[in-house]
């Protein structure tokens, strides 16, 4: 980590107290600009400059990171919980001790955090041990219309074997979801809602506590996708007193292929298991098995190991930063990214207007120009921006168009990238000939 903590400490102390002066603004912007020298990919690219605004798709990865995963390779690679010798106890200790990292960091034990491949694992998880089990074909699973298709789909998959009916909660034209649409839904025989914390291409940021609360009023269980949440703000699952939240690892730091589902442990030990193979066992005879406890119920084969420790290094570096500063350098993109694009002319923001209801992306429509015609251009420039559907294509309907063009940020891109991504947009308008 850079070594320059005294910025971050003042800002989390002066922040926590509501005080906000420029003096603080300019050290915790000289922090992150700093931090920037932890991510070797800033240097080392090909072809020299990069300005990555796609973090909503995959973070970069900060040395401590990359030295985890290559430390456990080089000196202690060995299987999980099946040897005794030294270097098998020593990769066991840092794959139960990621977990303990893991559920201390979004407050909850270790025994309720199941390693996955990421959010989208969790979720169908979700939907085949407990949706598929204890939702019957007169019942109903509510989502939202902002949802990306990982928390659509395998509901969808496993209505088609339960017969259960799949209702949305719309949002309104501004990019909110309509909370006045919930009481709709009331005296219906709902058992789940899931929802995102945070939409992908919306940026809108939920009201989680209402909605789980509400699920609760209506018997059914909460389920959180905190895909693009957990790796921009602080995330306690007992306060929000949600049942189900998957997140991605790498979208937070860490390595692709490791993700995490929390669980209510009474939840988790009523579940059946998700898939069945060797360490996800008791007893196995020839003519039925015995399931492990939680959360080893869920770890069929052999895990991610690899994976599991370059998340925990993620996790160890997000919280020396704090989540609070991360959240507040990305309020700052992000309004500056907001007021920068709203001058252009013939640019479209989707989403709220306020900055402070979103997390940090800013999905957006140029003239006529489409999303992968704008977002190549943008490459020249050494800009990277995901275009397309962003893997919800409901959310594109909504709008009325068959793409947008997102750009996404993190803790390590800084104002001036977003003045040079502004830039690029206004000469696009001229190299595609809306302006002359
Ligand atoms: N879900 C990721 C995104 O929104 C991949 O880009």
């Amino acid at each position: 980590m850079c070594d320059v903590p005294c910025y971050s400490d003042i800002a989390t102390y002066l922040y926590g107290r509501d005080i906000y002066i420029s003096d603080v603004v300019n050290s915790l912007q000289r922090y992150f600009e700093q931090l920037r020298l932890d991510f070797p990919i800033f240097s080392d690219v090909e072809g020299g400059r990069l300005i990555y605004l796609d973090s909503a798709a995959t973070s970069q990865k900060p040395r401590q990171v990359l030295e985890a995963v290559n430390s456990f390779y080089r000196r202690y690679n060995a299987n999980v919980h099946r040897g005794v010798y030294g270097i098998s106890v020593k990769a066991t200790e840092e794959y139960e001790n990621a977990r303990k990292r893991v559920a201390s960091f979004i407050n909850a034990r270790p025994d309720e955090i199941v390693f996955v491949r990421g959010a989208t694992e969790g979720l169908n998880l979700i939907a085949y041990s407990w949706a598929l089990r204890n939702i019957s074909a007169d019942e109903e699973v509510l989502l939202t219309e902002m949802e990306h298709h990982s928390n659509i789909v395998p509901w969808q998959l496993v209505a088609r074997l339960a017969g259960f009916k799949i209702s949305y909660i719309p949002f309104t034209s501004e990019g909110y979801l309509d909370m006045a649409e919930l009481d709709r839904f009331r005296g219906r025989p709902i058992k789940l809602l899931s929802f995102t914390y945070a939409s992908n291409v919306l940026g809108t940021i939920n009201d989680v506590k209402a909605l789980t609360r509400f699920a609760h009023e209506i018997g059914a269980l909460a389920v959180v996708d905190a895909a693009q949440a957990a790796p921009h703000m602080r995330i306690d699952v007992k306060e929000l007193d949600c049942d189900f939240l998957v997140f991605s690892g790498h979208k937070m730091l860490g390595p692709t292929g490791i993700g995490v589902l929390y669980g209510r442990r009474s939840l988790l030990e009523a579940m059946e298991p998700f898939m069945g193979g060797g360490e996800m066992i008791k007893e196995v005879r020839l003519e039925a098995a015995e399931w492990n406890d939680v959360p080893w119920k869920f770890e069929a084969g052999t895990p991610n190991i690899a994976g599991s420790i370059g998340l925990a290094a993620a996790v160890d570096y997000l919280e020396k930063v704090g989540m609070d500063n991360v959240r507040r350098h990305e309020e700052e993109l992000t309004k500056l990214a907001i007021e920068l694009l709203s001058e252009i002319p013939f640019l479209t923001i989707y989403g709220p207007r306020d900055y402070r209801d979103r997390c940090g992306l800013v999905s957006f429509y140029l003239a006529d120009i489409h999303p992968h015609d704008l977002a190549s251009f943008l490459d020249r420039d050494g800009i990277c921006v995901r275009a397309g559907h962003h893997c919800a294509m409901p959310i594109h309907t909504r709008l009325g168009i068959p793409a947008s063009t997102r750009a996404s940020f993190y803790l390590y891109n800084t104002p001036s990238e977003i003045e040079v991504l502004a830039a690029s947009l206004r000469r696009a308008l001229k190299t595609f000939k809306v302006i002359p």
